[in-house]
C-alpha cells in the first residue's frame, strides 16, 4: 500500500534542498539515496576541489555566507558546511529521508490519448505519481504516492561516463589499474597518494575533473622517483586562470545586462534579430579579446592546446574551467604532459594511439564525465522517459517543467555560470506555481518556448547539448520574474542595471 503525500523530491543536492526550502509549507518528503546531503560536493570532490567562483556567487538569496566578503574560492568542505547550515536553519534537514533511493516511478494520473494531460491542476488532492523507494540498500521497497514530484537527481555524479572499446582493446587487456574520477573521489588522502605516487598515470579527459586530477598527480610525484602524468586530450577547450582579462573584471564580458544585450535570446523579435546580426562583430571582438589574453597569459600554443573554436562557444555551453595555479608550472617542469590522439585503446602495458605509438602506464584514470540523464531514464516510465531528451538537450519550460510530463518538475538540469542561483530562482518560481499564484501557459505555448531556447543554444555553440543559458541568463530570469509577478529589472539605478552583474542577492523574495 502506497503512503500518500502531496509533494515528493528526489535528491538532496543543492537543487533538492533549494526546492524543499521553498516548498516546506507543503511538508515535502525528500528522498536521498546516500547518507548525506550536498550531492556532487560530497561524492565528486577531490581533496583539492574548490568552488570555481568566489563564495558570494554561489549563495542562497536569503542565507549569506558567514564571511561573504572573503574573496577566496571555498573548498568543498566549506560548501558542505554552508549547505548543512542552510538545511538546518530552514528546517529542511528533518524533511530528508537519507539512504532512500528511488528505484522506480509509475504514472497513476489521467492522460488523454492526445498526450494532453492534467497540467494545470497541480495540487488537486489526487495521486499522480507512485514512487518505489529502496531503503538502506536492503531489498525492502516502500511505495509512496504524490500529487507532484520534483526530480533533482543531478546532471553529474553517480553514473560515470565510461569509454567503450572494441574486443581485446579495452581495460581487460591492461595489467595496470583503471578507475573513474568518481572512484578516485572515494579514496582517502593516504590511498590516493598511494595510487599516484611514483606511478605513470594517464588521465583521460581535459576538462575540470581531468585538469584538477593532473595537478594532484603531479604533486604526488615530486620525489626523486616521481613520474610524469599524461593527459589524453580529445577536444581542446579554453581554460581561464582567473576572473580578470587585460585588467578588466571578467563579468563585464558576459554577465551584465549590457553585455548580454549583444547576444541572441529566445522570443527576441525581428528587430533584435537584425540587431544581433549587425552586432556580431562586437561579440566576436569580445571573444577575441579574451582569447588574446589567454594566449598571452598561458603557454597554450607551446603545448598544442590552443582551441580552434572561439572562447564564446565554451562560455555559451558552461564549459569554462578555472585552471589551478600550479597547472602550467607543473607542465613546465615536465610533470604534466599532453597527448592528442583521435583514437586510443589499451595494451597490456598502457595505452596505444592511432599513430601506432604506445605509452607505458601503471594507472589510467577516466576523467570522462558523467551520464546524468541516465539517472532519470532508469526510473522514469515510458512514454515520459523518451521525452526527456531532444537532440541531446532536455526541453524544459523555464528550465524546470517538461510540457508533456504532468505534475513533475526537474531542477538542476539547466546550467548557467552560478548553478546555485539557477536552481534557487526556479525553485521560487515552482513554489509560487504550486501555490496557484500564476498559471502555466498552454502546452503548445510551452513547447514553442522550449523550442526557441534550444534553437538559441544550438546557434550559440557547437557544444549545445550541455543545456546552458549563460549568454542569456539575465533575460531568462527576467521572464521567470515577470511570470511570477515580480519586477524583472532589480537594480537601484540605470548604471548598475546596465553594467553590474546579477547574482542571487538581486532576487530577494517579494510578496
Ligand atoms: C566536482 C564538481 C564541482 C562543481 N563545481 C561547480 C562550481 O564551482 N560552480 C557551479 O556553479 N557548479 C559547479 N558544479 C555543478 C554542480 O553540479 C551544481 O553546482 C550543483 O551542485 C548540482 O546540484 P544538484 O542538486 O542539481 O545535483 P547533485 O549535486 O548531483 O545532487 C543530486 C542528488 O540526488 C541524489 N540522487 C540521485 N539519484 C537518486 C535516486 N534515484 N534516489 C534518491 N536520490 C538520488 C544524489 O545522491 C545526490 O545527492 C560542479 C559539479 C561537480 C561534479
Ligand atoms: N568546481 C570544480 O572544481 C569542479 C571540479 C570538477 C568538475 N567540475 C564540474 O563538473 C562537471 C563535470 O566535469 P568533468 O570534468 O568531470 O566532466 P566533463 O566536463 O564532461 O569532461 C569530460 C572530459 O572527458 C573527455 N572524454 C570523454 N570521453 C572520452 C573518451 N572516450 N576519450 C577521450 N576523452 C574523453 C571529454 O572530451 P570531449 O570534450 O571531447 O567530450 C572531456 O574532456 C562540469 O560542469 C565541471 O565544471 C567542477
Amino acid at each position: 500500500m502506497a503512503i500518500f503525500s502531496k509533494i515528493g523530491v528526489v535528491g538532496a543536492g543543492i537543487s533538492g534542498i533549494a526546492v524543499a526550502k521553498q516548498l516546506r509549507h507543503h511538508n515535502p518528503i525528500i528522498f536521498e539515496a546516500t547518507d548525506c546531503l550536498g550531492g556532487v560536493w560530497k561524492h565528486c570532490s577531490y581533496k583539492s576541489t574548490k568552488l570555481q567562483t568566489p563564495r558570494c556567487d554561489y549563495e542562497f538569496a536569503d542565507f549569506p555566507w558567514a564571511e561573504r566578503d572573503n574573496t577566496s574560492f571555498p573548498s568543498y568542505e566549506e560548501i558542505l558546511d554552508y549547505l548543512y547550515s542552510y538545511a538546518t536553519h530552514f528546517g529542511v534537514f528533518e524533511l530528508i529521508r537519507f539512504n532512500s533511493k528511488v528505484v522506480e516511478i509509475k504514472f497513476v494520473g489521467n492522460q488523454d490519448p492526445e498526450g494532453n494531460s492534467d497540467f494545470g491542476n497541480l495540487l488537486n488532492g489526487r495521486p499522480m505519481w507512485e514512487v518505489a523507494v529502496q531503503t538502506d540498500q536492503s531489498d525492502h521497497i516502500q511505495w509512496y504516492a504524490f500529487e507532484f514530484l520534483v526530480i533533482c537527481t543531478g546532471k553529474y555524479g553517480d553514473i560515470p561516463n565510461i569509454p567503450q572499446f572494441p574486443p581485446n582493446k579495452g581495460p581487460e587487456v591492461f595489467k595496470g589499474q583503471v578507475l573513474h574520477s568518481l572512484d578516485y573521489c572515494k579514496l582517502d588522502e593516504e590511498s590516493s597518494l598511494e595510487l599516484l605516487q611514483d606511478k605513470k598515470v594517464v588521465v583521460v579527459g581535459y576538462k575540470k575533473s581531468g585538469i584538477d586530477l593532473a595537478v594532484e598527480c603531479a604533486k604526488a610525484n615530486q620525489g626523486p622517483k616521481g613520474q610524469p602524468c599524461t593527459m589524453l586530450v580529445r577536444t581542446l577547450h579554453w581554460t581561464v586562470p582567473h576572473y580578470s582579462v587585460w585588467g578588466l573584471p571578467f563579468y563585464i564580458f558576459y554577465s551584465t545586462r549590457a553585455s548580454q544585450f549583444l547576444h541572441e535570446r529566445p522570443n527576441q523579435g525581428m528587430l533584435r534579430n537584425v540587431f544581433c546580426k549587425l552586432i556580431s562583430p562586437v561579440r566576436k571582438a569580445m571573444s577575441k579579446t579574451i582569447e588574446s589574453y589567454l594566449l598571452w597569459k598561458l603557454p597554450l600554443e607551446k603545448y598544442g592546446l590552443k582551441p580552434e573554436h572561439p572562447f564564446e562557444e565554451d562560455y555559451g555551453s558552461c564549459q569554462m574551467a578555472i585552471l589551478p595555479e600550479e597547472f602550467f608550472a607543473e607542465a613546465n617542469k615536465g610533470m604534466i604532459q599532453f597527448k592528442r590522439p583521435s583514437k586510443w585503446w589499451f595494451w597490456e602495458g598502457g595505452v596505444q594511439f592511432d599513430d601506432n605509438t604506445k605509452l607505458d602506464a601503471d594507472v589510467v584514470i577516466y576523467a570522462t564525465g558523467f551520464d546524468g540523464k541516465r539517472k532519470i531514464k532508469t526510473i522514469l516510465p515510458e512514454p515520459f522517459c523518451s521525452l526527456i531528451e531532444t537532440e541531446g538537450m532536455m526541453p524544459l519550460y523555464r528550465g524546470t517543467i517538461h510540457p508533456l510530463i504532468p505534475n513533475m518538475a526537474f531542477l538542476g538540469f539547466i546550467e548557467s555560470v552560478a548553478n546555485l542561483h539557477t536552481a534557487e530562482i526556479r525553485s521560487i518560481w515552482l513554489s509560487r506555481l504550486l501555490d496557484n499564484r500564476f498559471k502555466l501557459p498552454s502546452i503548445p505555448k510551452m513547447l514553442e518556448q522550449t523550442q526557441k531556447e534550444m534553437e538559441i543554444m544550438k546557434k550559440t555553440t557547437r557544444f549545445y547539448k550541455r543545456s546552458c543559458i549563460s549568454t542569456f541568463s539575465i533575460n531568462h530570469t527576467d521572464e521567470i520574474c515577470e511570470e511570477m509577478g515580480w519586477k524583472s529589472w532589480r537594480k537601484t539605478n540605470w548604471l548598475s542595471e546596465a553594467f553590474s552583474p546579477y547574482s542571487s542577492q538581486d532576487y530577494q523574495e517579494e510578496n
